[in-house]
């Protein structure tokens, strides 16, 4: 087999997923627990992050040992308590961003009786704002928000060098379901959900060329979930924009 992506059917894909979480390091029971109560208690849980992703997003924050985290998209918090989890050696710091004020007074509330928010500061407000506000350097950037201003997140991110030299930006879900490759990618969508999906497949599409055609970075395209994409800085960047600004 020379390509990436296995040709499963949902109900496989089901079964790979629990066969991948069965054989990975183990969720931590206060994440399994928060998952599930999400799933029981917000309508559009479908938004966080799976189980397997969880473990995933450990892994990756123990490996990369970042000393600050910058989260776009913190729903009910099932991720930032990922990175905490994952930074527990690095004690980083970790600020998520969501605009929602109605699921942030669960967020907080649960993040205090967890005894989380040592680490994990949460901010309110429309990312685009919030990113010209934040300050400092991040070394793992998560953005897992609104598909369609990813672009301008980004270039904030980059202009503003919110990315630190070594860091590297995660974007979630570039794959829009499959959409992103065309509208046929995936028949399973719900009737009811496709128009949405089939947008930001749109978006995606001009979002994952744009990416690629940036000077400033270097991009790779995971077959990860819902499709992930690794940003990082192209090599040598930084030191021709420090080089360019001391000539002048
Ligand atoms: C996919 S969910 C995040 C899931 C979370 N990272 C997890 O894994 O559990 C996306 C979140 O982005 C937030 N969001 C959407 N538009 C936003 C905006 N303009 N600014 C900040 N947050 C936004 C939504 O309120 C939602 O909670």
């Amino acid at each position: 087999m020379l390509g990436s992506v296995l040709p499963f059917s949902p109900d496989l894909a089901d079964r790979v997923s629990e066969y991948c979480e069965k054989h990975s390091e183990e969720l931590p029971e206060s994440l399994d627990k928060h998952w599930e109560w999400t799933v029981r208690t917000w309508m559009d849980a479908e938004m966080m992050s799976s189980k397997l992703q969880g473990q995933w997003m450990i892994w990756m924050s123990q490996w990369m040992a970042p000393k600050r985290v910058l989260e776009v998209g913190t729903f009910t918090g099932f991720s930032a308590l990922a990175w905490y989890e994952g930074t527990r050696a690095t004690n980083a710091e970790i600020i998520t961003l969501d605009v929602r004020g109605e699921v942030l007074n669960f967020t907080r509330k649960m993040f205090k009786e967890l005894g989380v928010d040592d680490r994990i500061r949460v901010i309110e407000g429309p990312a685009a704002s919030m990113l010209e506000h934040v300050e400092g350097q991040f070394d793992l950037i998560f953005l897992d928000a609104d598909k369609h201003n990813y672009q301008l997140y980004m270039n904030r991110i980059l202009e503003r060098r919110l990315l630190s030299p070594h860091g590297v930006v995660l974007v979630d879900n570039v794959f829009a379901r499959g959409l992103t490759m065309g509208n046929e990618f995936n028949p399973y969508i719900e009737k009811i959900r496709r128009p949405f999906w089939e947008a930001n497949g749109e978006t995606l599409r001009k979002l994952n060329k744009s990416f690629l055609d940036d000077p400033r970075i270097d991009t790779l395209i995971l077959p990860l979930f819902d499709g992930v994409t690794q940003i990082k800085w192209r090599a040598g960047y930084l030191e021709r924009q420090e080089a360019g600004a001391a000539k002048q």
